[in-house]
């Protein structure tokens, strides 16, 4: 980056995402703990891209009191975090309202927009109001902290205004956009009424990326359809002004989870597990309690498996793990979480007996530790999203077999983004098929030895080629890249 002078100004990366990567709990007057988060595809991904960066985010709390926001600041301030406050009838329309009950499920094709009562339409537009807001607070957040030459990286759905609210501000600043969930085919983004004001806003970003080719295309459709615009071959053309757009697959950091393989607590750990599931083959699900996650659909599968393959019972345990998620972001989450234990007590119920349980299912995060020895002396890996946007648990999986003899088999929804880079070593299904993922299962189970090493072994390479230190480095060369084309326009 140059400044006007053409001397090169230091570059700062500043990543804007709706959370921090840090759980922060209040401890007293001016006293705060400070933990790292687990638990998404964002958070690991950036985690995983090791540059230097600031992070700019909501901390995960109210903070009423001017005491607490400037204590709180400072403590963040050493991690190289910088909080946004958002008061709790904002967040509540933006974040569980705008954000997770409007644009994620019609994101995961999972649900459109509700207009059919006034109320709706009412409640819609506070929320779209709150929203904007919300992306209003974390711009100012932004520019306050701005430094010539910074590099500011938008991330998720949380935050398609935020583009537009930076380049009103300061129209040199380079903005990148980054979604990590799927972008919907037109033909379902367009039943949003807030359409048009929502790619126009994010049109402002330099550079828009999303994971797969296909979320791209969708985008791109978007524009063309709904703004009348010109697709070109670097993305949108708006006003005499291209946005690129382009596909960046995540990936995670390999080098993390096979380095802990090696560490005595993992080793402890697993030796336990083995110990646990002893004679037994373990089928493994790692999910957020979410819609999108398709638990339910997978545990039928499961239920389905039981009931046919008499010969395996007593000799398969599914471990899923379902990480309590946006348990305040309305009814839907607690009927799920209802719904799960009440489909495994059920199996449980019908299958157990005094020396085996079909199905563990934990509901927590587990340790970085605990969760390499589980991915490590799993068989089977089920991760069966009903759509996802990457699902990075199926890179951690095939990490973790890295030093087992009897390679485990990836069984993959065909809706998770994972699909189209791992697509070639995993055994892809139809999750909504319950019958069709049944049959995955006793497939993965019954693969012979060198199948199970030639799919592994595809897969092993991609996950420790595609890393997210890669994807990040990818974004920031081509974010950069838009900058030395602005350069050179200004020049001519
Ligand atoms: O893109 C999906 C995402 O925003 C990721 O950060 C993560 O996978 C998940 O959703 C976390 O959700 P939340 O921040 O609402 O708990």
């Amino acid at each position: 980056l140059k400044d006007s002078e053409g001397a090169h100004d230091a570059e700062r990366l500043v990543v804007v995402a709706n959370r921090l990567p840090l759980n922060v709990e209040r401890k007293g007057c001016g006293q705060w703990q400070l933990e790292e988060r687990g638990g998404g595809g964002l958070v690991s991904a950036l985690r995983g891209a090791k540059s230097d960066m600031l992070w700019i985010g909501w901390a995960g709390l109210e903070v009423k009191d001017k005491e607490g926001q400037r204590t709180l600041t400072e403590a963040l301030k050493l991690q190289g975090c910088i909080p946004v406050f958002l008061d709790s009838g904002t967040l509540d329309l933006y974040y569980h309202g705008f954000s997770n009950s409007v644009l994620w499920p019609l994101f995961h094709y999972l649900g459109l927009p509700q207009s059919d009562t006034l109320d709706a339409t009412t409640s819609l537009d506070a929320q779209y109001a709150a929203y904007q807001q919300a992306n209003k607070a974390f711009a100012d957040v932004v520019m306050s902290t701005y430094q010539k030459g910074d590099v500011i990286w938008c991330h998720d759905y949380h935050l398609m205004f935020l583009p537009k609210y930076l380049k009103e501000t300061n129209p040199h600043i380079k903005v990148g956009w980054f979604l990590h969930t799927p972008f919907p085919s037109s033909e379902i983004y367009r039943t949003l009424s807030l359409r048009s004001e929502i790619l126009e806003a994010l049109l402002k970003a330099d550079l828009i990326g999303f994971h797969t080719y296909d979320y791209a295309r969708h985008f791109e459709s978007s524009c063309i359809r709904i703004l009348g615009l010109e697709g070109t071959p670097e993305g949108v053309e708006n006003d005499g002004r291209v946005t690129r757009v382009s596909a960046f697959p995540v990936g995670i950091d390999a080098g993390r989870f096979i380095d802990s393989l090696e560490t005595p607590a993992v080793k402890q750990e697993l030796a336990y597990y083995q110990d646990q599931f002893s004679g037994k083959k373990v089928l493994l699900g790692v999910d957020r309690l979410d819609m999108i996650k398709g638990i339910p659909q997978k545990l039928l599968a499961f239920e389905m498996f039981l009931e046919k393959c008499q010969e395996w019972r007593g000799k398969v345990v599914l471990v899923q793990i379902a990480v309590p998620s946006r348990t305040d972001s309305g009814v839907e989450y607690q009927r799920l979480a209802k719904q799960v234990h009440e489909i495994v007590g059920r199996i449980n119920g019908a299958y157990c007996t005094f020396s085996w349980t079909p199905i563990r299912l934990l509901d927590k995060l587990l340790k970085h530790d605990e969760l390499c020895a589980l991915y490590a002396c799993t068989d089977v890996g089920l991760m069966t999203s009903l759509r996802d946007g990457m699902n990075l648990t199926a890179y951690e999986f095939i990490a973790c077999q890295h030093q087992r003899q009897q390679k485990g088999v990836l069984v993959l929804s065909e809706f998770a983004g994972a699909a189209q880079s791992l697509g070639a070593g995993a055994l892809l299904v139809n999750p909504w098929n319950v019958r069709e993922v049944y049959t995955a299962i006793l497939e993965a189970l019954t693969m012979s030895e060198f199948e199970r090493n030639e799919r592994h072994q595809q897969n092993y390479k991609h996950v420790t080629t595609h890393t997210a230190e890669a994807w990040a480095s990818n974004y920031i060369r081509e974010l950069n890249d838009t900058i030395e084309e602005d350069e050179l326009r200004t020049l001519r």
